[in-house]
């Protein structure tokens, strides 16, 4: 999997440069959820691609700025789904972004997730890799250096609230609601990649993104977005869930499927999963 990190590497490394001088601004063009492109998103998932068709390790990818999966290498015994550019439109207005990739073997199911990775675009470039572990790299000097191991506490101090309250069940706002009642600071940029990199480096807290009237199936996507931070907030000693169960449990059935999620430390989920218990369906 080295070569994979490898290119992982790599590529980051050009869409930092992309961000730093590239058209922040819209084609014509749509990806499959209907969101217009930005012309950043396709030069990111163009720059991945042909960074991954190098390598024979490889079997198959799957963006999702695109609607099907694309085959690679037969032999290869690894599959990637990836978000070239998480959070484009906050580039616009000089916020963090971040490219996130989950490594899958057989088929793409959160069961079997091998490893998963995530790069920040933010005032500096840091990479996050989780296999057995959790490690942090930056770039520095056009090279990532290892710079610390990630573990969530048992609790944190941080709260993530993503949508609109308007479109909140009343029982998921009282949860929100109470949580800041206990002291918890509210921390939401509007990218997945910093608000979840924030809570994990400042040891834990909660993020959420549960199912809304608008979007009972919540917005953010199993493959490219749910399963990888799952396994990595998983392996720093947190979890994920979608407000019952194991996200990676969840079965996928379309490569664009979305789901609730909730990433945190063990306190703030087992609190989410005993108020989902008592109040949902
Ligand atoms: O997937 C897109 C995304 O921009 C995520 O990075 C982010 O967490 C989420 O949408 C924010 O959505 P909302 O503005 O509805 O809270």
């Amino acid at each position: 999997m080295t070569e994979i990190f490898d290119a992982i590497k790599k590529s980051a490394i050009e869409i930092r440069n992309l961000i730093q001088t590239g058209d922040t601004g819209k084609s014509t063009q749509e990806n499959s959820t209907g969101d217009t492109q930005l012309k950043l998103d396709i030069a990111s998932d163009e720059i991945i691609e042909n960074i991954f068709k190098e390598l024979k390790s490889v079997k198959a990818i799957v963006s999702e700025e695109q609607e099907n999966i694309v085959s690679l290498h037969k032999e290869g015994k690894y599959l990637i789904a990836y978000d070239p550019l998480d959070g484009s439109s906050l580039v616009d207005v000089n916020l963090s972004v971040g490219s996130i990739f989950g490594i899958y073997e057989n088929d793409f199911t959160g069961k079997n997730l091998v490893a998963a990775v995530y790069v920040v675009y933010g005032p500096r470039v840091e990479l996050v890799i989780a296999t057995d572990e959790v490690k942090m790299y930056r770039l520095i000097n056009n090279e990532f250096k290892f710079i610390q191991n990630i573990k969530l506490n048992e609790k944190g101090k941080l709260n993530a609230p993503g949508s609109t309250q308007n479109c909140w069940a009343p029982f998921h706002k009282k949860l929100i609601d109470d949580i800041f009642e206990d002291g918890y600071r509210l921390r939401y940029s509007g990218g997945m990649v910093p608000d979840l990199h924030q809570i994990l480096l400042k040891g834990g807290g909660l993020f959420s993104y549960p199912g809304t009237t608008d979007r009972p199936k919540g917005k953010l996507r199993q493959l490219f977005e749910v399963f990888p931070f799952a396994y990595i907030y998983e392996k720093a000693n947190g979890q994920a869930v979608d407000g019952f169960q194991r996200v990676l449990d969840i079965q996928t059935t379309h490569i664009h499927d979305t789901s609730p999620c909730f990433f945190g430390s063990n306190e703030e989920i087992n609190r989410v999963l005993k108020v989902y218990k008592e109040n949902g369906k």
